[in-house]
C-alpha cells in the first residue's frame, strides 16, 4: 500500500511500480518475488549488477549505486582511459534497507541485516547486524535489536489495534494540546 494516497492514485502508484520492477528485471536486476518495495528505489544504470534475496524490504528514498562516476574527473586522461569502476551490491535474506540510505557499488549485505535510515553503506554488513550512519558502522545485532524492541513496546489492545490503528496509537501517543 502507498501510504497517504487515495485508492484511485495509490492503484496507479502500484501499477507505475509493477511496471517500473518488471522493467528493471527486464533489464537484469535480480530480485525475490516475496520482496516488499515501499516507494521505487533508484536501480541506476546497471540494475543487472544488484542482487536482491528472499523477504527483504527496501524502503523509500533508496539508492543502490553500482558504479564510481567519481572518475569523471581524470578518466579523460590517457593514462586513465581504460580505467573501470563497477561493483556488484548484493542483498542476502530478509534484509530491511531504511529510508533514504544509499548502497554502494561492491556492498554485500548480509543474511537477516538492517541498514538504518538515512546511511551510506560503503562497506559489507556482516549478517545478522544492524548499520547505521555515514559511513555505515555495525551498532548492534539484530538480536539486540529485537530484545531491545521488545522490551520498549507499549502494551496495547491488539484486537482494536487491528480494528482502528489510528485511535489505538492516538490513545498510545496522545496530542500534546
Ligand atoms: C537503526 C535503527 C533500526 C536503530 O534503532 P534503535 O536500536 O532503536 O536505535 P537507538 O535510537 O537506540 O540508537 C542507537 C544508536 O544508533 C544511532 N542511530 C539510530 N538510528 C540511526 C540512524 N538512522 N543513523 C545514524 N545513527 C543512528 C543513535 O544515535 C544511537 O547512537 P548512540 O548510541 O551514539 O546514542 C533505527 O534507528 C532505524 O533507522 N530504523 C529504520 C527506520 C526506517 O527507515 N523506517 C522506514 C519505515 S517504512
Amino acid at each position: 500500500m502507498i501510504a497517504g494516497l487515495g485508492p484511485f492514485a495509490a492503484f496507479f502508484g502500484r501499477l507505475i511500480m509493477k511496471f517500473l520492477l518488471w522493467r528493471a528485471k527486464r533489464q537484469g536486476l535480480q530480485i525475490a518475488d516475496d520482496c516488499n518495495l515501499v516507494g521505487f528505489p533508484v536501480f541506476g544504470s546497471e540494475p543487472y549488477l544488484i542482487s536482491i534475496g528472499k523477504h527483504v524490504q527496501i524502503t523509500g528514498k533508496v539508492t543502490f549505486l553500482t558504479h564510481d562516476g567519481a572518475t569523471w574527473g581524470f578518466r579523460d586522461l590517457p593514462e586513465f582511459k581504460d580505467v573501470i569502476k563497477y561493483g556488484r551490491i548484493t542483498v542476502h535474506d530478509n534484509c530491511f534497507i531504511g529510508i533514504g540510505s544509499t548502497i554502494l557499488p561492491g556492498v554485500e549485505i548480509g543474511p537477516n541485516s538492517v541498514v538504518a535510515a538515512g546511511s551510506v553503506v560503503t562497506k559489507t554488513v556482516p549478517p545478522n547486524s544492524v548499520a547505521a550512519g555515514s559511513p555505515a558502522r555495525v551498532i548492534s545485532t539484530l538480536e539486540d535489536y529485537a530484545a531491545k524492541c521488545a522490551a520498549e513496546s507499549p502494551v496495547y489492545d491488539k484486537e482494536a489495534m487491528k480494528r482502528d490503528m489510528k485511535s489505538e496509537l492516538l490513545k498510545l501517543f496522545p496530542y500534546p494540546w
